[in-house]
């Protein structure tokens, strides 16, 4: 782990990413006392700012929901200085390395230790990079880390063109890629789920198991947005990465050990074990006017094309050819300006041998991931007293039920930041799982920004999704229940 006088920087310190998120999850471990009281967070961007205002918009940013909260405020940015400078020039890294190096000699810190947050879009990671490489890189037996933000590439080609270009500057065990979905809690505990209990491990096959689900939902659309999504569509912001991570948690190997290298190459494995992408096991939409017309179109969007065709809601089937889920459908469904915010993983079971009963619903089980982790297995249980019919009733772990309000679940950034100081890779992605992935996805890609994609199917804002969806989720073994 890095130590009590570790430097953090944060490159793009004025920006949307930096504000909301990294600074509060610096600020959060801070408040749990998981940074160390010492620690030396220094803000990088190029708008000449003080300290103190810089101090003052990342406090507007924190959420203090507690006098503990507020009581850690000054403490926290106290920590906290700035430097301004560009990104391609070397003044201000000369000027950022000064900073660090003073820190160090009043500290008498041997083994320099220094973060680096790249709250930064990808085109400048390079630039940026080669430049701490040069100016900023600690000195002595120091050791660097740095943690970078997808998108990571468009497709596999520049991709791959990303990871060339940083391979000379930092090993891969320097190199923190984040991808904020492995820092949350339900995620994380995915293998435990798995591994941890017999009966769900030794049921987790194609033997047991008739379809997997998961889902990504949100009811708000590209707000503002637009001008960045519309490059991107849905499948590049939150499938390639968040959804097929989840997916391969849920289906990897399990590994020897939770050596973060051990979960990586189960990972890479059982990614290389996905069948080609199809463009005909796909429902590709675009929202439109919610139903009153009072949510706007994407197209509405001043942003955005008049004629685009991106994509913003996505169902893909996915199959696996390996011997524990050769036959097993799987759907990812991903989508903006929907009816509700949600993301959860849905596993259906094979039906039981009718014979006894008339009537019985499939087991399903059910890992919600936000909002309110929960897990709930669907079970048939007797009707109690003197009935002898079934219900179908849920076994139930819902965390707000089982945990008090205080017990603290770190937020994913907060998670991941700290698994960075601790030196741990497990939850960030590794150059190999990208380039399998971006290979899964690219050619789907390829064929939705070509002239052969007529264009998606329109749903309205607010709704349950493109009108074919049913049928989809049919199609793919899915069973609905009565509720829907
Ligand atoms: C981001 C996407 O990576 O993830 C956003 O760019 C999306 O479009 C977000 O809204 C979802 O993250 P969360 O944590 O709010 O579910």
């Amino acid at each position: 782990a890095f130590g009590d006088h570790t430097s953090i920087v944060v490159f793009g310190a004025s920006g949307d990413l930096a504000k909301k998120k990294t600074f509060p999850a610096l600020f959060g471990l801070y408040r749990e006392g998981q940074l160390p009281a010492n620690v030396n967070i220094i803000g990088y961007a190029r708008s000449k700012l003080s300290t103190e205002e810089i101090r003052e918009r990342i406090v507007d940013n924190l959420k203090l929901k507690n006098d503990k909260a507020k009581a850690k405020v000054d403490g926290f940015l106290k920590l906290i200085s700035y430097v301004s400078g560009p990104y391609d020039q070397p003044e201000g890294f000369q000027k950022l390395n000064e900073a660090m190096n003073e820190y160090e000699s009043k500290n008498q810190v041997s083994k320099p230790e220094r973060l680096f947050y790249l709250a930064l879009p990808p085109s400048v990671f390079t630039t940026v990079g080669s430049n701490i490489k040069t100016y900023a890189y600690p000195p002595k037996e120091g050791r660097l880390r740095i943690i970078v933000e997808k998108p990571f590439g468009h497709d596999l080609e520049s991709s791959r063109k990303l990871q060339e270009d940083l391979a000379p500057l930092f090993t891969e065990e320097e190199l923190y890629r984040i991808d904020h979905y492995l820092g949350k809690e339900m995620v994380k505990n995915l293998l435990v789920l798995r591994f941890g209990n017999e009966f769900l491990n030794a049921a987790w096959n194609n033997k047991h198991i008739s379809s997997i689900q998961i889902s990504f939902k949100e009811a708000f659309g590209t707000e503002g947005r637009g001008g960045y999504f519309d490059e991107i569509g849905i499948i590049r912001d939150v499938m390639q990465n968040h959804i097929l991570q989840v997916l391969t948690l849920l289906t990897m190997e399990r590994p020897t050990s939770f050596d973060p290298e051990a979960i990586r190459d189960e990972k890479v494995k059982v990614l290389k074990a996905f069948s080609e992408l199809s463009k005909d096991d796909v429902l590709l939409g675009q929202y439109t006017k919610s139903e009153d017309g009072s949510k706007p179109g994407y197209l509405d969007d001043e942003t955005v094309k008049n004629d685009s065709k991106c994509v913003t809601y996505a169902a893909i089937g996915v199959q696996i050819h390996n011997e524990r889920w050769d036959g097993v459908p799987i759907v990812l469904r991903a989508g903006k300006a929907l009816d509700e915010s949600k993301v959860e993983i849905r596993i259906q079971f094979k039906p039981v041998a009718k014979g006894m009963f008339k009537e019985i619903q499939r087991n399903e089980l059910v890992i919600r991931i936000q909002p309110d982790e929960a897990v709930y297995m669907k079970i048939n249980s007797k009707i109690p007293g003197i009935s002898t019919e079934t219900s179908l009733t849920d076994l139930d772990l819902t965390y707000s039920k089982r945990y008090s309000e205080d017990f603290w679940i770190p937020e994913a950034y907060e998670a991941l930041i700290r698994d960075c100081y601790l030196g741990n890779h497990s939850n960030f992605v590794r150059d190999d799982e990208l380039d399998v992935s971006w290979a899964l996805f690219t050619p789907l890609l390829n064929y939705i920004e070509s002239d052969d994609f007529p264009k998606p199917e329109g749903y309205a804002y607010g709704s349950k999704g493109p009108k074919g969806l049913r049928q989809f989720l049919e199609k793919h073994n899915y069973a609905f229940s009565q509720e829907g």
